[in-house]
């Protein structure tokens, strides 16, 4: 048996291909490696959203170049940068053997082979997802509690500063039956939750037995598999949410009260700039119809400071948004020019300081609002999906409905189920709970 190493950057879109492609490998005789230093192949799964996330390719690459001066190693970059500047790290990094992008590792196995037959390095950065999809083997082995499932791919909304739509192709909805088999596959191998995944999940639009499905359509669907208790999905576009979605939220059980829904920016300037398709009132009102559907839901958020050309208005009109929504968790970034995006062009760049201060600024409102949501949650009795054994014994890891992470002492037998848990403590990433009887559960409102 080789071993194989695979070190996953960026979204849960990558996290996804990686258990992929170690699946992918496994029937030619790849074992997983615990680390890179006892690894026979390495893959670097990357990602190409921000400057930095390239960077770290390249210093990452260095390293392995020692690695492999000392031992036989073949070394596979796949993932976005991957399909972003294929032949450029070739040419930059010799040690590398493979480069796949997103759509073409199922060819993997096929480009292994050529490397072994007659060296050289391989390249394949071709945009089949069909064909990606029907490759993919029917893995069986035991699985988590919560597992990720990819029901759409790519993305043609052009926003000013993003890659994906360049690194991802165009958007691709795979057909409802292969969903639907592969979430079956998933609960049967211990899947308690799935989360569906795509870069703009809510504007899936996929082949069903009679015509095209929608995601909420799909959802209702998968809702009644049996077993499985937990249904999110994610990334959203604020444009794609549509009536039928909205609708789910307050009619399908399993449908877990969280939704990130990135709003990127409060400023209608901003906002146009960007080419997001609405307005900061337009999510106002969104938000407004969506807390009317299901009143509880916990929301989050994508948001860019510094984007070209933004003033202290506009930066001011993101905290009236943020303000006015509150998000129980919210992921913020300093804007990073990405080479081939129009935003990249504009004259009106803001400089890094300005940047770095209105980061600042926002992620301690984020923060306030977080722990607020956080602490709201204490004395009472949630739902917790146990995912995995804590760093104590006895100590398991699980989720609330509103993704919250929570740790309980004693909690080691229920891995792979939900139990009720009392409240007790908040932490800065994660709660602290005991586990609670049926009846606290009921007198729980
Ligand atoms: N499809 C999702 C976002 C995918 S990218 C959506 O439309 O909301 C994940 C996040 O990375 C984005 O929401 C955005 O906040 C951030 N991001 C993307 N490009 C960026 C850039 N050039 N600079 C800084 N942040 C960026
Ligand atoms: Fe990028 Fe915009 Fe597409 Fe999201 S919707 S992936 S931010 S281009
Ligand atoms: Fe990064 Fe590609 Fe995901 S650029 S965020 S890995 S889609």
């Amino acid at each position: 048996m080789k071993k194989l190493f695979i070190k996953t950057y960026g979204c849960q879109m990558n996290v996804y291909d990686s258990a992929r492609m170690a699946e992918l490998l496994a029937p030619i005789g790849f074992c997983p490696a615990a680390t890179a230093d006892d690894a026979d192949m390495i893959i670097l799964n990357t990602c190409h959203i921000r400057e930095k996330a390239g960077e770290k390719i390249y210093s990452e690459l260095g390293r392995l170049k020692q690695l492999k001066e000392e031992r036989k190693l073949t070394i596979a970059v796949a993932g976005c940068v991957a399909q972003a500047e294929g032949a450029e790290i070739l040419a930059r990094a010799p040690q590398v053997d493979i480069v796949v992008g997103p759509q073409s590792y199922h060819r993997l196995p096929e480009m292994i082979a050529r490397i072994a037959r007659s060296g050289g390095q391989a390249l394949e950065t071709d945009f089949p997802a069909l064909e990606k999809f029907d490759a993919l083997p029917n893995d069986t082995s035991p699985g988590g509690a919560s597992a990720f499932l990819t029901v759409q791919e790519g993305c043609d909304k052009f926003c000013s500063f993003c890659v994906v739509p360049y690194t991802r192709g165009p958007e691709y909805s795979r057909p409802v039956w292969q969903i639907e088999e592969e979430a079956v596959r998933l609960v049967a191998r211990g899947g308690r939750e799935i989360t569906l995944l795509g870069q703009n999940v809510n504007a899936y639009c996929g082949e069903g037995p009679d015509g095209k499905w929608s995601l909420a359509k799909l959802l209702g669907r998968l809702a009644r598999i049996e077993g499985l208790a937990r249904l999110r999905y994610m990334t959203s576009h604020p444009r794609d949410m549509s009536d039928d979605l909205i609708a789910a939220h307050r009619d399908l059980a399993p449908l877990m009260p969280y939704l990130h829904l990135p709003v990127q920016s409060g400023s209608n300037e901003i906002l146009r700039a960007m080419n997001r398709g609405y307005s900061a009132d337009d999510y106002r009102r969104l938000i407004d119809r969506i807390r009317a559907a299901r009143p509880d839901i916990a929301l989050s958020s994508d948001f860019i400071v510094g984007f070209p050309g933004e003033t202290d208005r506009d930066f001011a009109a993101t905290l009236a948004l943020v303000h006015d929504v509150g998000f129980a968790q919210s992921y913020s970034f300093k804007y990073s020019r990405r080479p081939g995006t129009p935003a990249a062009a504009a004259s009106k760049q803001v400089s890094d300081d300005i940047q770095e201060e209105r980061l600042h600024h926002l992620q301690s409102v984020l923060g306030e609002q977080r722990s607020a949501f956080d602490a709201s949650s204490v004395g009472r009795v949630l739902d917790v999906l146990f995912e995995k054994a804590g760093r104590r014994a006895g100590q398991a890891i699980g989720r609330t409905p509103y993704l919250q992470a929570v740790h309980v002492e004693n909690a080691a037998p229920y891995i792979g189920e939900i139990r009720s848990v009392r409240i007790d403590q908040v932490f800065p990433n994660s709660l602290k709970g005991r586990l609670a009887s049926v009846r606290e559960k009921a007198m729980d409102h």
